[in-house]
């Protein structure tokens, strides 16, 4: 069976879940393409996103789409990415698992989300999954949520996940069903709420990450870690090359730079909301859906 997995990854969680994925497939001696874009302009921005994830998507009979939740969504470059997908067809199977990571608060509409997109481009959620990680934002936080996740816990229902994806493409194609109404499984209030809140309205005003240049030692750091290209040097210093709304709030920049240089609006908000971090988590941290 060949698998292909695109992930976006801003702080690696939702790649350590697809390399978990990619091993228990190789497991089943199935052949896999892991094709991670984070940080790849070519997969983030201009008008040839769809001819770049063509050439490295491969032959499929299933691919697996995946990346991080925020704001209680599904972070907007990966709807950018699912949008560019290549027309499924002959190469490419029309099966897709959408998986997803988040920091146990609200996974939300997520996964109802992707499971919209992934049909609107002619693909069938088989199954969808979400992920417990570490809440990256709370990593200053009095309490770090879930610092060790993904871990063995979630590598288990990885496994099984993968198990039912393998006899459900055993089964043909056109034997399997889209199942992302099984994805909807977030209280009705909630999913009314997160349909005003865009992950605009929640984050928009905050997309206002800058750095001191006071403090600014030009280690580049903040260069290397960004997952969508913000930074550059240039005239011996290091700036913002971009439109401030492509800042994701990922905190990459924040919580890697030696000299405490980046200000980030929105790590005291997040404070705020996340109640430090010990505000209520979802009872079902990790899961598969359709739930059998
Ligand atoms: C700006 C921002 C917003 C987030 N919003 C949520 C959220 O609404 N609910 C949640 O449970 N986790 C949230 N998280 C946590 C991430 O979903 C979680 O850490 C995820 O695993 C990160 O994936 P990555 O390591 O692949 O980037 C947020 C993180 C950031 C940085």
């Amino acid at each position: 069976m060949n698998v292909s997995i695109v992930v976006f990854s801003p702080s690696g969680h939702t790649l350590k879940a697809a390399e978990m994925i990619k091993k228990a497939f190789e497991e089943k001696n199935s052949n896999v393409r892991l094709n991670d874009v984070t940080g790849k302009e070519e997969f983030l921005y201009g008008d040839c996103i769809k001819e770049n994830l063509v050439k490295v998507l491969g032959e499929h009979d299933v691919l697996f789409i995946g990346g991080p939740i925020y704001a209680g969504h599904i972070e907007k470059n990966l709807v950018k990415i699912i949008q560019s997908l290549p027309s499924a067809g002959k190469e490419y199977s029309s099966l897709a698992v959408p998986f997803v990571t988040y920091g146990g608060v609200h996974s939300s509409v997520a996964l109802e989300e992707m499971g919209r997109y992934l049909r609107k481009q002619k693909r069938k959620s088989v199954l969808g999954i979400k992920i417990a990680a570490a809440h990256t934002l709370s990593y200053t936080y009095s309490n770090t949520i879930y610092p060790d996740k993904p871990g063995p816990e979630e590598n288990e229902i990885i496994r099984k996940a993968v198990d039912r994806v393998i006899s459900i493409v055993e089964k043909g194609e056109s034997a399997a069903e889209d199942q992302s109404k099984s994805f909807k499984y977030s209280p009705a209030m909630q999913r009314i709420m997160y349909r005003i809140f865009t992950q605009d309205k929640l984050h928009g005003k905050f997309r206002n990450v800058s750095i001191n240049q006071d403090k600014c030692i030009q280690c580049k750091k903040c260069i290397s870690v960004c997952p969508v290209d913000m930074f550059h040097f240039s005239d011996e210093i290091v700036t913002m090359k971009r439109d401030k709304d492509n800042c994701i709030l990922c905190a990459e920049c924040f919580h890697k730079c030696p000299a405490n240089a980046i200000e980030h609006p929105y790590i005291e908000m997040g404070k705020k909301r996340l109640k430090d971090g010990y505000i209520h988590l979802e009872e079902k941290k990790s899961g598969i859906y359709p739930e059998v």
